[in-house]
């Protein structure tokens, strides 16, 4: 069966994507910071693994990426990440707040990814995507504030941009994904889909992807997401 890795599998979007593609009779790579909850665990079909891994940890990502020596991986979801919290004006911004988002957001996927490259290059399918956002958008984007959100999501579409072409020889699909906007904690539970809903439509970006879309930011409605 096909296999696939989801960071920040615990909870709101990645529990979701464990949940569908468990379903779906994929061996499933359950990567977290904070143990799944036994009902969801439950829930979940038989081939899950959980595997601990912390965004903020470098060694947690080198401790993961060894114990999967030599196993190839279809597809990775790279979705781990954390919002801005409370609204800051621009002089209230500090390196203290900014640092972890960054870290979490931005230079954590890229690292997990490029010790993940070998498990890629061995699957079938070599999907790498990652959990981007609409606040991403230069041009599409008009809400005010999100600093330090939407620079690590710009800088997190721009990495997927750039390893589509360093990528590209072996046959790597890049995809930033746009879940839209989602009920789970991140937005306080009020958002315009559920988990079910963004992740039936991710997965089936992921499920089409060909090497023409990599390097898009694509959003669950199957559409491109103007930079
Ligand atoms: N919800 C939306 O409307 C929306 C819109 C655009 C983009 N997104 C993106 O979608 C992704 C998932 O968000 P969500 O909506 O599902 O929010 P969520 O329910 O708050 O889930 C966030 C997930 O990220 C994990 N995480 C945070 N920091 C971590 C770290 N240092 N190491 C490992 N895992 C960490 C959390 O694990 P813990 O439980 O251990 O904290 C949790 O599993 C994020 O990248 C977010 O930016 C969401």
């Amino acid at each position: 069966m096909p296999s696939v890795l989801i960071t920040g599998a615990n909870r709101g979007i990645g529990l979701e994507f464990a949940k569908q593609y468990s379903a779906a009779g994929w061996q499933v790579i359950a990567a977290s910071r904070t143990p799944l909850a036994a009902k969801d665990f439950a829930l979940l079909g038989y081939d899950v693994t959980e595997m601990r891994y912390d965004a903020m940890d470098d060694k947690s990502a080198a401790a993961l990426a060894n114990r999967l020596k030599g196993r190839p991986l279809d597809v990775v979801i790279l979705n781990a990440g954390i919002g801005s919290g409370p609204e800051l004006a621009p002089e209230a911004i500090t390196p203290e707040h900014w640092e972890p988002i960054m870290l979490t957001n931005t230079f954590a996927p890229l690292h997990l990814a490029a010790l993940l490259e070998p498990n890629l290059k061995l699957g079938e399918r070599k999907v790498l995507a990652t959990v981007s956002s609409l606040a991403a958008s230069m041009s599409q984007y008009k809400v005010p504030g999100q600093f330090a959100y939407r620079a690590s999501k710009a800088a997190l579409n721009q990495m997927w941009r750039s390893l589509s072409v360093d990528w590209k020889d072996w046959g790597c699909i890049c995809l930033p994904l746009r879940p839209g906007k989602v009920s789970t904690r991140m937005t306080n539970f009020d958002g315009d889909l559920t988990p079910e809903e963004s992740v039936r439509g991710m997965r089936s970006v992921i499920d089409s992807a060909t090497p023409e879309m990599s390097g898009l930011h694509w959003g669950y409605d199957g559409k491109v997401v103007p930079w």
